[in-house]
């Protein structure tokens, strides 16, 4: 399945191929209410342990509904990658809707398990950071749990540094606090 949205603000073509290292090729376009039972599919198939950290439960049709409608408000834009109908991953950048940080996009990103060390995450986090300038965000942040060294990995690769660590900030499905990173990256000094 292959939606075609039309978004004139972005320059970047949608849908388009990529080639993962390993010679797979994924098709990346950008998100919609078709993809709904597509994205819960992709969530229910999500590690168990991924599952105790996402940040809304993307299992709940309701909630992936809510995240279509931000999409929808221009709120937030979310690129998915998929072979054929399987979705193997997506990254969304959400823009901050406060006067005084509307300049820092959030990043978000999960890659199922059977596309993991392929270098999906990283390619889906370029991705981002490139619709990011398209929108003239200058700054750009991403939140993980601390211990979550594989997140930590594809954020640094593009240059993400740690700024700042809050304590037992993260409190997991089972009821367990985790401390929270954020890293960042300032656009300004990013070129192509
Ligand atoms: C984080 C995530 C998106 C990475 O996706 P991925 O496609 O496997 O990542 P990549 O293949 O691009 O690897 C990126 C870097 O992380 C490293 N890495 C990947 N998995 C790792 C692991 N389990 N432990 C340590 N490092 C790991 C890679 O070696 C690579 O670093 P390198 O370039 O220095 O070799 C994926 O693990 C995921 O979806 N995790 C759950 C959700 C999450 O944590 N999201 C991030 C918060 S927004």
């Amino acid at each position: 399945m292959t939606t075609d949205v039309q978004v004139p603000e972005f320059k970047r073509v949608y849908p388009r191929e990529v080639k993962l290292g390993n010679g797979k090729t994924l098709t990346m376009r950008l998100m919609s209410y078709t993809d709904i039972d597509l994205v819960l599919t992709f969530a229910k198939d999500l590690p168990k342990k991924d599952l105790l950290f996402l940040r809304r439960d993307i299992t709940d049709r309701h909630n992936v509904e809510e995240w279509v409608r931000s999409i929808e408000q221009g709120k937030s834009v979310t690129v998915i990658s998929s072979e054929g109908d399987k979705i193997a991953g997506y990254a969304t950048l959400h823009h901050n809707e406060a006067l005084w940080t509307r300049h820092v996009g959030e990043i978000r990103t999960n890659v199922g398990a059977d596309f993991r060390g392929m270098r999906l995450g990283s390619i889906l986090v370029e991705e981002m950071f490139q619709l990011a300038k398209e929108l003239g965000l200058r700054k750009l942040t991403a939140h993980m749990v601390a211990d979550q060294k594989a997140a930590r990995g594809a954020f640094e690769r593009i240059g993400f540094t740690p700024e700042a660590l809050l304590a037992d900030h993260v409190v997991d499905t089972e009821g367990r606090t985790h401390d929270m990173l954020i890293m960042s990256y300032d656009i300004d000094g990013f070129n192509d």
